[in-house]
């Protein structure tokens, strides 16, 4: 597979690009993305979907300057993929004969094929394994059913809110729109409900940044934010009953105005239809689809217990792999040493061997203030596979292990409890020290608990001077002693 291969998404209402790079076998990143609003199905819903001059243009001018960004990231393929708009117009042939005038190759995909892509997207990069997916486009709106990682069932609902808008909303016809979703629902298989949802597309994202502007949220990252859908109900209702003029004060930018009212009215139908509890929404889409599918080599997960981000970080930022590999040993070693305590929840075992392995990234930028480097790389890299709780936890881990905590350290709600935070900082901080003795794997841990007080016996053959000198300084939780043994 090309090192670097750039994806072109036509949607019915914007057309995006986005670049990947292969770091390793499985490993990516994205490298750069960019949408135009295109519009390539304006005004076609009145004219039997017949695709109309001025969008066609449009759509070629905006193809012509992302082929001309793809050169420039030097993408050895790209691939492109055209979905409602142009599958249901008849004269679909004037725009891919076109396109491949100017050099690209468009595939058009039905309904099934754009659900899958979705899903596909979906299961591997968010960090659960059942829900539906909900993508609405401008021209129609894809659900795909996962369950325990696998895609069980797809389909497409030609509902979408460049197709409501011009046949209802923009005649003031709201009762029609509500009608023509309610008629297109009756036709879902009764197995689509979940309480999960995967929130995909322009419309689900523009609602989840409202809702975080709305309850304040710490974070401004979108990929794998999550919400109450019953307790945002109202607010998404409010979306589509607002002015557009007054719309910006919901928090909806610029470029959304227009759509975000059908796209709201869509969203909150078939949430309810679906019985969904909770909203995941999805950074990622039919883009990362392909990308995957051509990734995965046709496979639809990566191997068990794989993280793509880690992976790529690896890729990216860590020198000495063999160091790493050896601190994870040590602290997978630690943790099950303690499983007869409970010190730790089974649940954090793999933060901790994620942050353990990762835990000296920031050298990459300076050596001096790693741990500050290292939480901000952590962070912002991970955003794959994890949710916003476990990003923030690898990253506190990789900032605070060995450092007494502030009082009041950052996004301390979105954390586990003190005791805990303590205990994964120490293995992190033990199993990097450690690593760094001769035969490291030769440790052996044993615990005993005396008047109700905790020791943790270190035993080694030879234990390097310089070694034993940091584990004397080593920052313990208040109830627990190190010892040599
Ligand atoms: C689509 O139609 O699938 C996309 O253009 C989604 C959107 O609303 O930007
Ligand atoms: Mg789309």
């Amino acid at each position: 597979m090309a090192k670097i291969t750039a994806v072109i998404d036509i949607g019915s209402n914007s057309a995006r690009m986005a670049i990947f790079e292969k770091t390793s076998h499985f490993g990516f990143h994205l490298l750069y993305e960019s949408k135009s609003k295109v519009r390539i199905s304006e005004n076609s819903y009145e004219h039997n979907g017949y695709l109309q001059d001025e969008p066609i243009q449009r759509a070629i001018n905006a193809l012509k300057s992302f082929l001309w960004i793809a050169k420039l990231h030097k993408a050895r393929k790209i691939l492109c993929v055209a979905t409602s708009a142009v599958r249901d117009a008849p004269n679909k042939s004037i725009l891919l004969q076109k396109a491949r005038e100017i050099g690209l190759n468009i595939k058009v995909i039905d309904g099934d094929r754009e659900s899958y892509l979705g899903a596909l997207a979906a299961l591997n990069l968010l960090p659960y394994d059942s829900g539906i997916t909900l993508d609405i486009g401008g021209g129609s709106t894809e659900c795909a059913l996962i369950e325990k990682h696998k895609i069980l069932d797809t389909y497409s609902l030609d509902i979408g809110t460049i197709r409501l808008k011009e046949l209802f909303l923009d005649k003031g016809d709201y009762k029609g729109a509500y009608d023509f979703i309610q008629k297109h629902l009756q036709k879902l298989p009764d197995r689509f409900k979940h309480s999960r949802v995967f929130g995909i597309g322009g419309s689900a994202r523009a609602i989840s940044k409202a809702i975080q502007k709305q309850i304040q949220y710490p974070l401004s990252t979108l990929h794998a934010f999550e919400y109450d859908f019953l307790e945002h109900k109202d607010f998404i209702q409010q979306i589509y009953n607002t002015k557009t003029q007054e719309l910006h004060k919901l928090g909806i930018k610029e470029d959304r105005l227009d759509s975000i009212q059908s796209g709201s009215l869509i969203f909150h139908l078939i949430l309810e239809h679906f019985r969904a509890k909770k909203v995941v929404t999805s950074g990622v889409g039919v883009r990362e689809g392909v990308f995957l599918k051509d990734l995965l080599n046709n496979k639809t997960s990566f191997p068990p217990n794989f993280n793509p981000s880690v992976r790529n970080i690896k890729d990216r930022f860590i020198r000495n792999t063999q160091l790493c590999k050896y601190a994870k040993f040590l602290a997978s070693k630690l943790f099950i040493s303690q499983k007869c305590f409970h010190l730790i929840p089974q649940s954090f075992a793999t933060h901790l061997l994620i942050a353990t392995e990762l835990c000296n990234v920031g050298v990459a930028l300076n050596f001096y203030e790693k741990h500050r480097h290292s939480n901000y790389i952590l962070f912002n890299a991970l955003n794959y596979g994890l949710t916003h709780q476990d990003r923030l936890l690898i990253a506190f881990l990789t900032q605070y292990n060995n450092k007494k905590l502030p009082n009041d350290y950052p996004y301390q709600q979105l954390l586990p409890p003190l005791e805990i935070l303590q205990y994964l900082c120490l293995f992190v901080a033990l199993a990097n020290l450690l690593s760094k003795n001769p035969n490291p794997k030769d440790f052996i841990f044993t615990w005993v608990e005396e008047n109700h007080h905790l020791s943790l016996c270190i035993e080694h053959q030879e234990l390097s001077y310089i070694l034993k000198e940091k584990l004397k300084k080593l920052l313990t939780p208040p109830t627990l002693s190190l010892k040599l043994c």
